[in-house]
């Protein structure tokens, strides 16, 4: 036990790097208690595609969830929270996993869509939803963030389900602060890396399929040039582009 967390900590430093693989598999190489803040949005496990036949990798099974939520808990730190979007069909299943890592659900977050992603016999689709979860007993910061959020319309042109920066921007201003680690472990096209590197924050972002990886570096690299070469506000806010 003493040789695994030996090597562990010997692991290099991850901060503002995209990975590419299981998220499951690279958080096993991380210290405990060595991220300050995670903003996930994993697959919802609905067996998403979208109308140019896009899909998710693991949104058809359940294995990963227990495991990636154990680590993802180990990693935080103590006294700090999670906040961690999933799918309403399978609730139960994300609740499992979260408790039984030791996550405590603290809040719950309806973000609100002006557009529709889909119509049922019964509802249209127009919000998303997270819960906030904590490890330990974190400290208040600041003033609460209201628990209805917008979720602007990104297009989806590097992901299927590319969230939109400017909406995860209050999440990561209100439960980290600048200079704090934020994992996303089911990054995506890095939109939580995007909107953590843009508030002052560091990121890790991880992602299992090669062409969203590649968007994600990709982009990271851009944001990256863009901030060297000063086409971003002194406020971390985009003056233009993605
Ligand atoms: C809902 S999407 C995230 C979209 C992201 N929020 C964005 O704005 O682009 C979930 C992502 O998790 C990835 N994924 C699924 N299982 C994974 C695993 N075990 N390790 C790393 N990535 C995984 C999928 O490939 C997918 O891109």
């Amino acid at each position: 036990m003493a040789t695994t967390s030996a090597v562990r900590t010997q692991q290099s430093n991850f901060t503002n790097t995209i990975l590419h693989g299981d998220c499951i598999e690279i958080m096993q190489q991380m210290p405990e208690a060595s991220v300050d803040f995670i903003l996930t949005d994993p697959p919802y496990l609905v067996n998403f595609h979208d109308r140019q036949g896009r899909t998710l990798p693991n949104d058809r099974n359940a294995d990963w969830l227990r495991p990636a939520m154990a680590e993802a808990f180990r990693v935080l730190k103590d006294n700090r929270l999670m906040l961690c979007f999933y799918g309403w069909p399978r609730a139960e299943k994300f609740l499992e996993a979260w408790r039984n890592a030791g996550f405590r659900p603290v809040g719950h977050l309806v973000f609100r869509k002006s557009y529709t992603t889909k119509a049922t016999d019964f509802l249209k689709y127009q919000h998303e939803q997270a819960y906030l979860l904590a490890k330990g007993r974190p400290p208040i910061m600041g003033s609460p963030l209201p628990d209805v959020q917008r979720l602007l319309y990104t297009g989806n042109k590097l992901h299927p389900t590319q969230k939109a920066v400017m909406s995860l921007v209050p999440v990561i201003r209100a439960y980290s602060l600048p200079g704090d680690v934020v994992l996303d472990a089911f990054c995506g096209s890095a939109s939580t890396c995007a909107a953590a590197l843009l508030t002052g924050r560091k990121y890790i972002g991880m992602e299992m399929d090669d062409a969203y990886f590649q968007q994600a570096r990709d982009r990271m690299n851009r944001i990256h040039r863009r901030i060297a070469a000063r086409r971003f506000s002194p406020f971390g806010i985009p003056t233009c582009g993605r």
